[in-house]
């Protein structure tokens, strides 16, 4: 018998349960993000006249896994194994899972299936239940419909809508950085996981939100973070804003590539006179040295950024032509921004900028664009103040 806290901890309700693992050891998420407060795999058991497993999780954790699943199950055994994303973050323990319950069918569509011939070399036969757009898997009293969310965030997501509890199984949908138990709140990381994970296909979250419209939900089981279970609305109109790529809230992202030190501290000081001229808020990023991620989070969070680039090698130094490229393949649009170029002979980094946004929709650029030469005067500091009135105004 579990103990009332560990109850706690793994029931969503009687008959579905938490079994999924906290990864506080990974460095990089993707090999790129950093989770200093890790990152959870979600999965979950649904216990009725059949089993559903729902999704596996890392490689990194497969045994950990395959203990609170077994803890979970006592002597049953689970008649389904639910795939709904194929990414290794979930589907990582898949052949384990297939290994130890021989008699378990799989459930996926059509291109999961594909997608797991290239991951794994399991045989199949008899094993596969193959799904669309709709259907249903009864358990018993509970029942399992299934809706296609494709580059939510990879070609063959599906989320699962549980009829009986209202539980909807969101996949990487309203997911978020850090372990279960971690501190950061779940506006902060959960905007830094969606922008940088799926803010590319803001257009395929707008789709799946319109299908969840047509539910009645009471929780949201996702495959990252915390299982959300009041207040849905909030988390839902966040991702329709998010994925509408408007800007959350007024305020100003500062990001600076610099090389020796001049173009950081024009950025620092533009980013207090926009302070000074009543700008309330106001985030400042070194891109060679802070989190790029959370950079292009503030980047979608505010309405407005400026760019501070140094000139190298008659091009931009490489940071920023790193985050504006991040910024171009996440469809950053609908924002305003202002420019400031830095070059010793041949400063080229705002026309550099300006060009990389040009391919972005509704980016206006504000003028003044300023060039520093070097270093910091009386002139341009007067040209930077007169710049942060432009922002401040936009
Ligand atoms: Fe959490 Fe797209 O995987």
């Amino acid at each position: 018998m579990k103990g009332e806290k560990e109850q706690r901890e793994v029931w969503i309700s009687e008959q579905i349960r938490y079994v999924g693992v906290d990864d506080r050891q990974i460095d990089l998420f993707e090999s790129q993000y950093i989770v200093p407060e890790g990152v959870s795999y979600n999965s979950y058991l649904i216990l009725d006249e059949r089993v559903a497993l729902m999704d596996t999780v890392d490689a990194r954790k497969t045994g950990e896994w395959l203990e609170n699943v077994k803890g979970q199950l006592g002597e049953r055994k689970p008649d389904y194994l639910v795939i709904s994303h194929m990414e290794p973050d979930h589907s990582g323990s898949i052949a384990a899972a297939a290994a130890a319950y021989p008699e378990m069918k799989l459930v996926g569509n059509a291109k999961t299936f594909s997608m797991l011939a290239q991951f794994f070399d399991l045989d199949l036969e008899g094993r596969k239940v193959e799904v669309s757009e709709g259907e249903c898997l009864p358990l018993g009293s509970h029942t399992l419909q299934f809706f296609m969310a494709p580059m939510v965030h990879w070609p063959e997501v599906m989320v699962a809508y549980e009829q009986s509890e209202k539980v909807l199984f969101s996949a990487d949908g309203f997911g978020k950085f850090g372990a279960l138990d971690a501190k950061k709140d779940w506006t902060c990381e959960a905007r830094r996981y969606y922008f940088n994970i799926v803010g590319k296909y803001g257009a395929q979250v707008q789709m799946l939100l319109k299908k969840a419209d047509g539910l009645e939900i009471e929780k949201i089981c996702p495959l990252h973070g915390p299982i959300l279970t009041e207040n849905l609305s909030y988390y839902i109109d966040k991702y329709r804003t998010w994925s509408s790529y408007c800007p959350e809230e007024r305020g100003v992202l500062v990001a600076y590539a610099s090389i020796h030190g001049h173009t950081a501290q024009a950025a620092r000081e533009f980013a207090e006179m926009l302070r000074e001229a009543g700008e309330e808020k106001v985030a400042v990023a070194d891109l060679s040295r802070s989190d790029v991620a959370e950079a292009l989070e503030d980047a979608f969070r505010y309405d407005a950024m400026v760019l501070a680039s140094s000139t190298y090698d008659a091009g931009l130094f490489p940071p920023m032509a790193a985050f504006l490229e991040r910024l171009r393949s996440k469809n950053y649009q609908k924002r305003t921004v202002a420019l400031i170029e830095n070059g010793t002979w041949a400063p080229a980094a705002a026309r550099l900028m300006a060009q990389s946004l040009e391919s972005a929709k509704e980016v206006r650029i504000l003028e003044p664009r300023v060039t520093i030469r070097s270093s910091l005067n009386d002139t341009v500091r007067k040209e930077l103040r007169e710049l942060a009135l432009a922002v401040f105004g936009r």
